[in-house]
């Protein structure tokens, strides 16, 4: 039984040699955050969630405390969790004075009637959601990133052993981006999609991703009964030959079959299978 089942990564980019170990190491450790979860019977949006918290919350990657600042010097964020049972989902983008947008992303899903927030409206939101006790605040005031990525956005895939699928994207976009520019990490089908069959997570250059909407595509692959493997391989081809850019994805099914594919220079990725806890990790160097 591959259920329950994780697919985590860090970040599809130009990785310096000597940070591809850490990279690896960190997806490591959010994939097993996420797996735990699974494993004591926790539901796939609290899997995804928490994994993608701690990657946001390690300052290693591209994303949360970790991420590469805008032209101003300024964290501004984005960030998408998807439901893939409900077909529903929450998105922020350019939010400020969060580290972790996802939990934001999450909240609005759950507790507003609506799907995406941007900019201050964002944190007005974030404040209603901590006065609200929905999350505790980890840490407010200015956000420090230790270590600046070389990488992109993180996601993963969870599949809890109801088969219910969530699936995230978190970033802090591109380095030196200009102020309010927002990519493909919070858009519904391009930085993640989500079914009740299979769900994907794409990282990569935000305007090129949009451009082919990808995640909905490799979704699309599999719903028409491409094998998940297949599906990223066919998604990267597609986006490679319509864009000449780079990026990654990460696919997965609800039985807990995965995929993947990058035609970057890496992208750490860890995943976890089954109550035997059955792990794979890459980097996905070419
Ligand atoms: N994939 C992240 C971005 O382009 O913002």
């Amino acid at each position: 039984m591959q259920l329950p089942m994780i697919i985590v990564h860090g970040g599809a980019g130009k990785w310096k040699d000597e940070k591809i170990p850490i990279g690896m190491e960190y997806v490591d450790k959010a994939a097993e955050v996420g797996h735990a979860i699974l494993m004591k019977g926790g539901s796939a949006l609290d899997a995804a969630e928490a994994c993608t918290m701690f990657m946001e919350s390690c300052g290693k990657l591209n994303c949360g405390k970790g991420a590469v600042r805008n032209e101003d010097d300024v964290l501004e964020l984005d960030a998408m969790i998807i439901d893939g049972n409900n077909l529903d989902f929450g998105s922020v983008a350019a939010v400020k004075d969060v580290q972790n947008p996802i939990s934001l992303a999450r909240y609005i899903m759950e507790e507003t009637k609506y799907k995406f927030f941007a900019g201050q409206s964002a944190k007005k939101i974030y404040d209603e959601m901590i006065e609200s006790g929905y999350r505790k605040e980890v840490k407010s005031g200015a956000l420090e990133s230790s270590i600046a990525p070389d990488s992109d956005t993180v996601g993963c895939i969870a599949i809890d052993t109801k088969g219910n699928i969530a699936a995230t994207s978190s970033t802090g976009g591109i380095k030196k981006k200009k102020a309010g520019r927002i990519g493909d990490s919070p858009v519904m089908g391009s930085g993640a999609y989500a079914t009740d069959q299979c769900a994907a997570s794409a990282t990569g250059w935000g305007e090129h991703i949009m451009r082919v909407v990808l995640s909905r595509m490799v979704v699309q692959y599999v719903e028409t009964g491409e094998d998940p493997m297949k599906a990223a391989h066919r998604g990267m081809k597609m986006f490679e030959e319509k864009t000449g850019s780079e990026a990654g994805i990460i696919v997965a099914d609800n039985k807990g079959n995965f995929g993947y594919a990058s035609n970057a220079k890496a992208m750490p990725l860890t995943v976890i299978q089954g109550m035997s806890a059955k792990k794979m990790s890459t980097s996905c160097q070419k």
